[in-house]
């Protein structure tokens, strides 16, 4: 048996923050103690990191990851092996992936694909969400026995037509169904038909730049979306999960559902947090970087957002890391918009934006660690092994200096894309350790993991609910 011992630091969890000494038994936590009482209480402490000055925090759950993401004619620029790196170098320690259902083909196809790309190349721990791109009587069945196999929760696109698109009646019955096996229907909420008109129209008048990406996606019929979807859930009697909300009026609509006693939640993204809609206007087809659905927004919409997560009316912060390289991939929609491949890359610095938030007084310390770790692992059945710090958790855990300095680049970031979104944004806080089930994986400015040491952890179903 190997222990840790995490001396000195301020131990923050969705529930307290109490200086604390963490022992760490072969992968696990085996117990918190007073400040510096660790060794001296008898605990034999094989290696012991000093935290003083520092926060002892669960490491990040990041809920929406796009690795190896076959889209827009392309794949998302990192592997399973990349992308989880550059989460460990951020503090994330847990991922929850999208497998995608073959068009035409079997859940099961789909799930086996996602496994093979991610099997024994992971540097932090994985799971994986189900999207349904094709809703029909035998993938509706097999539905039930991913959930009982730990794949509980299924994304369902009212944007998309002819890629991702399910049609009102084919979300219904997949919501019947989730009703039914205690499954979360996760949904992108956009009205992809409208949209398509829009953007028909918009390429048909001349307007091809990316700005026009921003324009064609309205808000409204991101709220309009988000309206049916939570119609439909309740005629179902299903819970919801609204994935990547930008838009205050789709908010709005999240917030009068919670308030009418609904199990209606959403999810929002640091780009939609802390960039807006006038990046898609950049010069010489740099706005095409910013191409993501739902789009960023006008900056109004943030305070929203923000307000959201203070309310809980939003619960959890994930990234939607979608990277695409500007070379050759964002390329593809020079002269027409519409085929840029949406996506952006982040699953590296959602700790550190948010805790950026909390320097500058939008959130609280506990609602960082609430909607970056606790909140999504509850949501998606990783509770109590991931998002905490208390004994019987995994040792999924950050030492975070609160004073350090950084300054976000593409030179300097660890995802496997050549721009960055937040180039040159300066960050109060770093990560300094990275624990994943006992093991340092990130030592200040060594990446000290192994690919393949990330195990896929199946999970139990919304543990919101109960
Ligand atoms: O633009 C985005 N969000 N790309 C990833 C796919 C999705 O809709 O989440
Ligand atoms: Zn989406
Ligand atoms: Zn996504
Ligand atoms: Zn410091």
């Amino acid at each position: 048996m190997t222990t840790t011992a995490l001396r000195g630091g301020l131990v923050i969890t969705a529930a307290e923050e109490t200086y604390a000494d963490v022992l760490v038994e072969d992968g696990t936590i085996a117990a918190l103690a007073a400040p510096d009482s660790a060794c001296a209480r008898g605990w034999s402490c094989d290696r012991t990191i000093d935290a003083t000055g520092k926060y002892v925090i669960p490491g990040g759950v990041d809920a929406h990851t796009h690795l190896d993401f076959p889209f827009g004619g392309t794949a998302s620029s990192d592997t399973f092996e990349t992308g989880t790196r550059a989460a460990a170098w951020g503090g994330t320690t847990t991922i929850v992936d999208f497998a995608v259902q073959p068009r035409g083909g079997a859940l099961r196809a789909g799930l086996d694909a996602w496994h093979a790309k991610a099997e024994g190349v992971c540097a932090v721990d994985y799971a994986f969400h189900m999207i349904l791109s094709d809703v029909n009587d035998s993938s509706l069945k097999e539905l039930d026995l991913l959930v009982a196999e730990g794949v509980t929760s299924f994304k369902l696109f009212m944007a998309y037509p002819g890629v991702f698109y399910s049609d009102d009646g084919q979300i219904l019955r997949a919501m019947q169904r989730a009703a039914g096996n205690g499954g979360l229907v996760m949904m992108h909420a956009e009205n992809g038909i409208a949209i398509d008109v829009l953007v028909q129209q918009a390429l048909d008048a001349g307007r091809t730049d990316p700005r026009y990406h921003g324009e064609v996606r309205k808000a409204l019929l991101e709220a309009e979306a988000t309206h049916r979807a939570i119609q439909l859930a309740r005629v179902a009697g299903s819970p919801l999960y609204v994935v990547h909300v930008s838009a205050e009026e789709a908010v709005a609509e999240l917030a009068r559902a919670r308030d009418a006693g609904l199990p209606v939640f959403g999810e929002t993204c640091p780009q939609y947090l802390f960039l807006s809609v006038d990046k898609l206007a950049e010069p010489g087809f740099e706005g095409a970087k910013y191409v993501c659905s739902t789009p960023l927004r006008p900056r109004e919409h943030q305070a929203a957002l923000w307000r959201g997560l203070r309310t809980d009316d939003l619960q959890v912060v994930s990234t939607d890391h979608c990277p695409f390289c500007f070379a050759g991939q964002k390329e593809l929609g020079r002269g027409d918009f519409s085929k840029i491949p949406n996506g952006l890359p982040g699953v590296e610095h959602r700790m550190d934006l948010l805790h950026q938030a909390v320097v500058e007084g939008r959130i609280g310390r506990r609602r960082w660690i609430e909607i970056a770790c606790a909140a999504p692992a509850r949501m998606f059945g990783l509770a109590p092994r991931k998002g905490t710090i208390a004994p019987g958790a995994d040792a999924d855990i950050v030492v975070y200096d609160p004073h350090a300095r950084q300054t976000l680049s593409a030179a300097t970031h660890h995802m496997n894309v050549d721009h960055s979104v937040y180039e040159g944004k300066e960050i109060t806080g770093r990560v300094e350790t990275v624990l994943s089930r006992g093991e340092v994986v990130i030592d200040g400015r060594e990446f000290t993991g192994r690919a393949g040491h990330g195990r896929y952890v199946p999970r139990s179903t919304c543990q919101y609910l109960t």
